[in-house]
């Protein structure tokens, strides 16, 4: 296993997360927003885009296995960690790092759905558009990118790399 070249750079993430922040900020003005992380993978992103809102909002954190310590998903998703907040009537905006095959996502949106939130969206700073199997609505995406293995900022390959200021790619021997 090894790591490849930059694919994109700590500046090129900094503002394109501005970006998506202050979209946010001016689309939920006056609302009761709530952020709700995707475990492990999301929590640098969170934390940076967190950081660019400038309205008022809540943080929770939510945790599911997909890949195991593979490069591909098994397709089963299962529910780890339950929110501590209760999102009734509340709008929430779903953070990923990466959308993928979309079955993680489509999951974690039919079963918030049913605790009837205000509104529910997604905000991911990766998206693997080719890999799509379940259609998932994106309505803030950080970047497109192809379909390869990627790891930093958050995102790991059997635990390691989430340090990485940047996001790289590694490849299979
Ligand atoms: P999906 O259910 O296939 O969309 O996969 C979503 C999850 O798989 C993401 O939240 C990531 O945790 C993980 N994942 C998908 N692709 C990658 C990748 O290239 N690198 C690291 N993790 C990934
Ligand atoms: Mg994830």
């Amino acid at each position: 296993m090894k790591t490849h070249k930059v694919l994109i750079s700590k500046t090129r993430i900094q503002s394109r997360v501005k970006q998506m922040a202050r979209k946010i900020s001016s689309d939920y003005r006056g609302k009761e927003l709530v952020l709700v992380g995707v475990l492990r993978g999301s929590f640098v992103f969170m934390a940076d885009l967190l950081r660019e809102i400038s309205i008022p909002v809540e943080v929770d954190f939510i945790a599911v296995a997909s890949y195991g310590n593979s490069t591909r998903t098994g397709g089963v998703v299962r529910l780890n960690q339950d929110l501590s907040s209760t999102i009734t009537g509340r709008h929430v905006i779903l953070v990923e790092d990466i959308v993928d095959s979309g079955l993680t996502l489509s999951y974690l949106l039919n079963n918030l759905k049913t605790r009837r939130p205000a509104s529910i969206d997604v905000c991911t700073l990766l998206d693997k558009k080719d890999r799509r199997r379940a259609r998932v609505p994106v309505k803030y995406k950080g970047f497109n990118i192809p379909d390869k293995f990627v790891v930093g900022y958050g995102l790991d390959y059997k635990q390691r790399y989430r340090n990485l200021p940047y996001i790289s790619w590694i490849e299979e021997e």
